[in-house]
């Protein structure tokens, strides 16, 4: 199968990257880190999350760090919401495209919101309407798509419901997450395969967390099979604090390495983006989780 010629990175590090750091960084860096992730050609940077700040109080500072940044145009800058309160959070921040999440596991998406997937899609339906009536683009992720820590392996069929789910309530792009880095190629392509079978490959995206080493190898597979929107983060940061085990998501410097050899557009400047993460590296005060930040870096 035919690789795209062009693929848009969807740059979490902001929010996935730093919803998991044990340190709260100052909403000053963040502010910096998306204005140097802007600088750098991405398209699509996840700001931040309205979501609770006793659940999540390393992104407490939701209102400021959005009302901060310097917003380029080209690029869009949507945040995580949880339910209407978040949405509202949101919008009076200014947020003008938000996604929304769920999961394909019941016993997960109990401990990351507080819901089962029927509440949390019911929970979806007042922010849906109003996202609506205000023009604002959503994404829906499901969470999990490729195994749980808690009830370990995932039906395909259930990744599939969810996805249908969101997309028929209007999500605009559905984001598969292997929140725990589990999958391996053969599993990521067949889930795939059986979602887009259900919801049109053009609104579909990937996100894969790196625990098990395997992320560019799922995405690869993933390419092959004719997705063409792809989640990641700067330096490798992120995790979800309620996933057992889940650590960094596939470095996005990693990703853009990837796809430039095999002849991919991506519009990102690679080297602007590999010093970004150095920088955020430096700013967490370890190094980058970037291989090819760190094969990039000054000697
Ligand atoms: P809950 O405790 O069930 O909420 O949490 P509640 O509705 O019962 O409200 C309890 C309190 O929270 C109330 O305050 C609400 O006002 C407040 P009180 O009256 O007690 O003072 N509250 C809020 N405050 C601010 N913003 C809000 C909000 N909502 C309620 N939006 C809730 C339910 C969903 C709020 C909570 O579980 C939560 O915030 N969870 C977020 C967990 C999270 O952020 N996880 C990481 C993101 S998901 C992820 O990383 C996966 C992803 O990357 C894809 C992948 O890798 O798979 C997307
Ligand atoms: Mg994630």
């Amino acid at each position: 199968m035919s690789l795209p010629a062009s693929v848009r990175i969807v740059e979490v590090g902001p929010r996935d990257g730093l919803q998991n750091e044990a340190a709260i960084i100052p909403a000053a860096d963040k502010i910096e880190l998306i204005n140097r992730l802007s600088a750098t050609g991405l398209r699509t940077i996840e700001a931040t999350s309205f979501v609770s700040p006793r659940w999540v109080p390393q992104l407490a500072d939701a209102a400021e760090v959005l009302a901060g940044i310097e917003r380029r145009p080209g690029v869009a800058y949507p945040v995580l919401v949880p339910n209407l309160q978040g949405y509202e959070r949101a919008r009076a921040a200014g947020a003008d495209r938000v996604s929304v999440f769920t999961a394909a596991s019941e016993a997960f998406n109990q401990r990351n919101i507080n819901a089962s997937i029927d509440q949390s899609l019911a929970r979806f339906e007042p922010v849906m309407a109003a996202a609506k009536a205000d023009d604002v683009p959503v994404r829906g992720y499901v969470s999990t798509v490729l195994g749980c820590p808690y009830q370990g392996d995932v039906p395909l069929a259930d990744v599939t419901r969810v996805a249908v789910a969101l997309h028929r309530m209007g999500c605009e792009e559905i984001s598969l997450g292997d929140t725990i880095g589990v999958g391996t190629p053969a599993k990521a392509r067949a889930m795939l395969h059986a979602v887009a079978a259900e919801v049109p490959m053009e609104a579909l995206a990937i996100h894969f967390h790196d625990t098990w080493g395997q992320a560019l190898a799922n995405i690869l597979a993933c390419l092959e099979e004719g997705v063409a929107v792809i989640d990641s983060a700067v330096a490798g940061t992120g995790g979800c604090p309620y996933a057992r085990g889940a650590s960094g998501n596939v470095a996005s410097e990693d990703v853009v390495y990837m796809l430039h050899g095999l002849g991919i557009d991506t519009g990102v400047d690679l080297d602007a983006l590999a010093a970004t993460g150095r920088w955020l590296a430096s700013r967490l005060g370890r190094e980058t989780g970037s291989r090819v930040g760190r094969a990039l870096a000054p000697q």
